[in-house]
C-alpha cells in the first residue's frame, strides 16, 4: 500500500494544470465533434442518477464544452446546475450556450463553493486528471447530506496501447498516469460515501493510421499533461511511432484502449 500510495503521489505532481487547462481551451471549438465516446460515456454515467431523484442544486465537474450540464439543466429543469471547468476557453464556447446553467471556473480538487451546496455532484471524464482522494474529500464537502455523486472516470490500461509504441520510440512521458482500478475502490471504500455501485468497462477504439488518432486526441484536448520535456513531434518520430504501433494492428485497425468506471456514491 505504502509504495502504490508513493508511486500515485508521483503521478499527481507531474500533471500539469496550467498545461491542462491550456489544451481544453484549444480544443473547446473542435472537442464536440470528435466526443463520440465521450458522448456514450457520459450517457451511461447519467444512469446511475436513481429515477425520481429530483435535485435542486446540481453541479457538474470539468463540465467542458458544457454539453453535459446543459443534458443535466433539461433533464432537471427545477433545479439550478452549475458547471465548473479549470479550461477558459471551455467556459467560454459554454456560456456562448443559451441555457439557464450557470458556469464557473475553478479546481475540481479546490472548489469554490460552500460546504453542503450542492443535492446531485455529476463529472463524466474529468477526475481523471486529479489524484481520486481528493476529489472524493471535495465532492464530499461541497455536497448536502444524502446527496449523491454520480460520475465517470478513465483508470490504468487507457491508452495501454499508444503509450506501449511510444515507450518504443523514447523515455519520455506520453500519456497521462490512470490510477489503477483496485487503488480506487480502495480509496472509495475509505472515502466515507456509501457506495451504491463501481464498475468498470473497457471500450477499444479504432483508427486507420497513428496520424488520424493522433488529430482526433489533438481535438479531443487530450494531449499529455505531464509537465516534463517530451521532445517535439518530427517526421523521424512519428514514422518511429508509426512502426512501433504497426505491431498492434488488428483487423479493425489500430486499437485504442480505454478503461472506464462508472460510479454511483451517496453521502
Ligand atoms: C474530457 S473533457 C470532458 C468534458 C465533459 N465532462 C464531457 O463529458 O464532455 C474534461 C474536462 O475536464 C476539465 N478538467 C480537467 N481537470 C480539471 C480540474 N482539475 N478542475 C476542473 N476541470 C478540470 C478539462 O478542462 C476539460 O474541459
Amino acid at each position: 500500500m505504502q509504495s502504490k500510495l508513493r508511486d500515485r503521489d508521483a503521478l499527481y505532481k507531474t500533471v500539469d494544470k496550467q498545461r491542462v487547462a491550456a489544451n481544453f481551451s484549444r480544443a473547446a471549438e473542435t472537442y464536440d465533434c470528435a466526443a463520440a465516446l465521450q458522448k456514450r460515456v457520459a450517457a451511461r454515467a447519467m444512469l446511475g442518477i436513481p429515477a425520481g431523484f429530483q435535485p435542486e442544486r446540481v453541479l457538474d465537474l470539468g463540465s467542458g464544452t458544457g454539453s453535459q450540464t446543459v443534458i443535466l439543466n433539461n433533464t432537471f429543469s427545477d433545479a439550478h446546475v452549475t458547471g465548473v471547468d479549470l479550461a477558459m476557453g471551455m467556459l467560454k464556447f459554454s456560456r456562448s450556450r443559451k441555457t439557464e446553467a450557470s458556469w464557473c471556473a475553478g479546481d475540481i480538487e479546490s472548489l469554490p463553493f460552500k460546504d453542503a451546496s450542492f443535492d446531485l455532484v455529476f463529472s463524466s471524464l474529468a477526475i481523471q486528471w486529479c489524484e481520486f482522494e481528493t476529489v472524493l474529500a471535495e465532492v464530499k464537502r461541497v455536497l448536502k447530506p444524502d446527496g449523491l455523486f454520480v460520475f465517470s472516470s478513465l483508470v490504468k490500461g487507457t491508452m495501454a496501447e499508444l503509450n506501449h509504441a511510444w515507450q518504443q520510440v523514447d523515455s519520455h512521458v506520453h500519456i497521462n498516469g490512470f490510477e489503477p482500478f483496485g487503488l480506487q475502490q480502495q480509496t472509495a471504500s475509505l472515502s466515507g460515501f456509501q457506495v451504491n455501485s463501481l464498475k468498470l468497462q473497457h471500450e477499444t477504439l479504432h483508427y486507420p493510421s497513428v496520424v488520424t488518432l493522433l488529430r482526433e486526441l489533438k481535438a479531443l484536448g487530450v494531449n499529455t499533461v505531464h509537465s516534463a520535456h517530451q521532445g517535439l513531434m518530427n517526421r523521424t518520430r512519428l514514422q518511429k511511432l508509426e512502426e512501433a504501433y504497426e505491431n498492434a494492428r488488428t483487423e479493425m485497425g489500430l486499437p485504442l484502449s480505454y478503461q472506464v468506471i462508472y460510479g454511483t456514491f451517496s453521502k
